[in-house]
């Protein structure tokens, strides 16, 4: 049997503790996780995509089978270019499984060969989103419970700047 490899797909503005519980689990699972970060047209980029990927690359420096990568196209393209055949994506609740269910349908239609799972967030990370992280970072409030601790000076300078 060949390599078991999935892509976890995301904006990762910026990567939170939700994130990293997804990656860590998939990382158990698969031989090999490759975390892309991607375009989401519906979303207004804060960190520039370059930040997002040396963030990523900080937390997950401990996991030997997780890369990086960044790409600004389609996400079905890309599982084709890179041979991925499993597209993994956390739910939080029903509101998440519902475009969830969406997007995986329509990758699984412009990819065939593509299927995506889902892993449910582990409780305590259930409220943790990035578009939250960024609104706490705005007000000064404390991050260290929602973003992990290798990139918390990277956000927090990044805030005190603007
Ligand atoms: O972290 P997000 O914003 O929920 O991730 C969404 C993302 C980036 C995975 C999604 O927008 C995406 O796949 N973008 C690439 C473009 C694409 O393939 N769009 C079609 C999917 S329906």
């Amino acid at each position: 049997m060949g390599e078991r490899i999935c892509l976890y797909p995301g904006s990762f503005d910026p990567v939170t503790r939700g994130h990293m519980d997804i990656i860590a689990r998939a990382a158990n699972i698969f031989d090999q996780v490759v975390v892309g970060v991607l375009h989401n047209p519906d979303k207004r980029g804060c960190f520039p995509v370059e930040k997002r990927v040396e963030m990523l690359r900080k937390a997950c420096a401990k996991l030997e089978n997780v890369r990086i990568i960044a790409y600004g196209g389609l996400l079905a393209q890309l599982t084709r270019e890179e041979n991925i055949r499993v597209v993994v994506r956390g739910v939080r609740g029903v509101a998440d499984l519902e475009s969830e269910t969406m997007m995986a349908r329509i990758n699984h239609q412009l990819n065939p060969d593509l299927e995506t799972i889902f892993l449910p967030a582990s409780p305590e990370n259930g409220e943790i989103s990035a578009s939250m992280v960024r609104q706490l970072a705005a007000f000064g409030a404390d991050l260290s419970a929602y973003v992990p601790s290798e990139v918390l000076p990277d956000i927090l300078a990044a805030f005190a700047q603007s």
